[in-house]
This record gives structure tokens, sequence and C-alpha cells, in this order.
């Protein structure tokens, strides 16, 4: 296998030479280079490679549906910018304040067929297992997104609530992504499960990591404005584990839940999240979804060398600051 640079450069590659009309529609098309084409960890096209690889030597085959499946994601993030109020991402303006919201609904819904065409370029012996594996996490992504946003106004959020809810948000394409590569790379079906429940649990850690970098991550190399969890009263895993763990500092949270959005509102919280040391406890729940992950690769027929191609992934991105 290559290395995890390497599988991401191939994806980078492809993508900035994805070519989109200019003239009259740009209107359309400009919001989706500029999406696509403003870099991020590009982890879903990279993982799909991977997996396609580590199963059957076929990166070449599989690099179109890579580049689809990052489609994909960035069209949830046009919306999802839209729906969290968000003006910045990877550094830079997001695409409905650069433009406007109309922009980002129409690019999207533009880069979510693109999407679905990309990843179509399979052979036709797995065509329906693919869209089946790709539509099937999409539903999931909406519900997920649902749920988020229904947490917004709602008090109080079990853990295992959050935990259901960012398996669909954040998980289902991730599990999609390493499932559809093995399809590509002739996985047999219990690999193929294997390696969707893989991404599940990537996912998840790779969530509950990006929770914490919202309030804890440093703005410049994170890309995105820390603190807009807290000014939006996200559930996100800092808010429902310390809203659980009771006593003053839970009540103090319920409190500021209420102040108006700003700065004022972000340290304050912060602040109670250090006092009951949610960072460590945060760090030591993405530990625990990281061995989930490894158990699933584990569980594969993959050569000792490719498990450990995704075992140095799950690091890579555990350990992140962006
Ligand atoms: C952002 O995804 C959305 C989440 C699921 C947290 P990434 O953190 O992968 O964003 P980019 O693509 O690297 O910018
Ligand atoms: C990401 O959730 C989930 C999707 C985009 C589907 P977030 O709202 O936490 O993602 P960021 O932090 O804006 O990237
Ligand atoms: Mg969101
Ligand atoms: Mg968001
Ligand atoms: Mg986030």
């Amino acid at each position: 296998m290559l290395r995890i640079s390497e599988y991401s450069a191939l994806a980078e590659a492809k993508i900035r030479a994805l070519d989109f009309p200019k003239d009259k529609l740009s209107g359309l098309y400009a919001p989706i280079a500029y999406g696509m084409q403003a870099g991020g960890k590009r982890l879903r096209p990279t993982l799909l490679l991977m997996a396609a690889d580590a199963f059957g030597n076929c990166r070449e085959k599989a690099i179109m549906p890579a580049v689809g499946i990052e489609m994909f994601h960035n069209f949830t993030l046009l919306h999802d910018d839209v729906m969290d109020n968000s003006d910045l991402r990877r550094g830079r303006p997001t695409v409905h304040s650069k433009w406007d919201e109309n922009t980002a609904i129409l690019s999207g819904d533009t880069m979510l067929t693109l999407a679905t065409k990309y990843i179509s370029e399979v052979d036709d012996a797995i065509l329906r297992p693919v869209l089946d594996t790709f539509n099937d996490q999409a539903l999931r992504v909406y519900e997920g997104q649902r749920l988020d946003m229904d947490f917004e106004t709602k008090e109080e959020v079990a853990l295992d609530e959050y935990i259901d809810m960012i398996k669909a948000k954040t998980g289902a394409l991730l599990g999609a992504a390493a499932k559809i590569g093995a399809l590509i790379g002739g996985a047999s079906k219990e690999d193929a499960e294997k390696m969707y429940e893989f991404g599940i649990m990537l996912g998840v850690a790779f969530q509950i990591e990006d929770d914490y970098l919202d309030t804890f991550g440093n703005a410049e190399t994170f890309g995105k404005p820390i603190g807009g969890d807290i000014n939006n009263n996200k559930k996100t895993f800092l808010m429902v584990k310390a809203l659980a763990n009771g006593g003053s500092n839970a009540e103090a949270l319920k409190a500021a839940l209420k102040m108006t959005a700003g700065p004022t509102k972000v340290k304050t919280v912060t602040r109670i999240y250090e006092a009951m040391g949610m960072p460590a406890i945060s760090k030591a729940e993405v530990a625990n979804y990281s061995s989930k992950a490894l158990a699933a690769i584990k569980k594969t027929s993959l050569s000792d060398e490719c498990k450990d191609a995704f075992r140095k992934l799950i690091d890579k991105l555990i350990t992140r600051n962006k």
C-alpha cells in the first residue's frame, strides 16, 4: 500500500483537475469549485482509495468514486454552514457568506447530483450495492443533521442519543467510503460490512474530536471559528457529558445555555468545561471509539500490512489539530 499522504495527494490532484463550466453558469459552478478546491483533509476519498487498494490493489479504478464521496461531503458542508450559521471554513468565508444562501442551496444540490454521477463510475457488477450503500448513508446523514438541529433546543440529550446522532451525521459517510472502496476492491460481503463498521466507529471518534476542537482548538489551524458550537447551543460531546455529570457545574452550564451568543458565553462555557476536566474526558472517549474502529479492522481478512495502514490513519486523525 501507499502512504496515507500519497492517497490524499491522488484525491487532491483529481479534484484540482475537475473542470466546471465557467461563463454563463458560473453562479452555479464557481461556488462548487470554490468549495471543492479549498483543501481540507480529504479524509473520505483517502479512506475509499485505501480500502480499494487494500482489498484489490485498484486505486485507479476507485478514483472517481473517491472524488464523488468528497463531493458529497462538501455538499453537506455547504448546507451545514447555512444551518449552523458558520461564516468560516478551511480559513475562508463559507459559500453562503461569500455568495448567499440561495447559492449554497442550489450549488449544494448540484454537488449531490455530481457526487452520485461520480460514485456510479464503477463496474456494472457492483453498481447496485455501491449505489445502495451511497444512498443509505445519505439518508443517515440527513437524519443525523435533523437530530443535531432538534437537539439545539432540547434541554437534555442522553449520551447514547448523542452517539446515535453522530453515527448518522458523520459516521455513515465514513462507513460508506470504507465499504464502497472495499466493494470496488472485490471484498467479500463480510469484509465490506466490517469496513462499514470500522468507518462508523472512526466517524464517532472523529466527530468527538471535532467537537473538542470547536472549543479547545486553534482557530488558525482548525479553520473554523472557535466557539461556534457553544453559541449554537449544540449538544456536543462536551455539552452532553458535562450536563450528565450533574452537580453545580452542570447547573452553571444550564444557566450559560440561556446567555446571548457571543465571546462572553463562549468564555463562560469553556471555563466550566475546563473545571469539569472535559478535555481529558473527551480525549478518553476518542481513544475508546478508536479502539472499536481498530477492532473492526482486525476482524477483516486483510493482511497485517493493510491493517497497519488503517491503524495509522486512526492515529493520524485522533492526534490532529485541524
Ligand atoms: C467536517 O469534516 C465535518 C465533520 C464531520 C466534522 P472534516 O473535518 O473532514 O472537514 P475537511 O474536509 O477536512 O475540511
Ligand atoms: C458535521 O457536523 C456533520 C456534517 C457536515 C454532515 P458539524 O456541524 O460539527 O461540522 P463542522 O464543524 O461545521 O465542520
Ligand atoms: Mg452541523
Ligand atoms: Mg457545522
Ligand atoms: Mg463541528
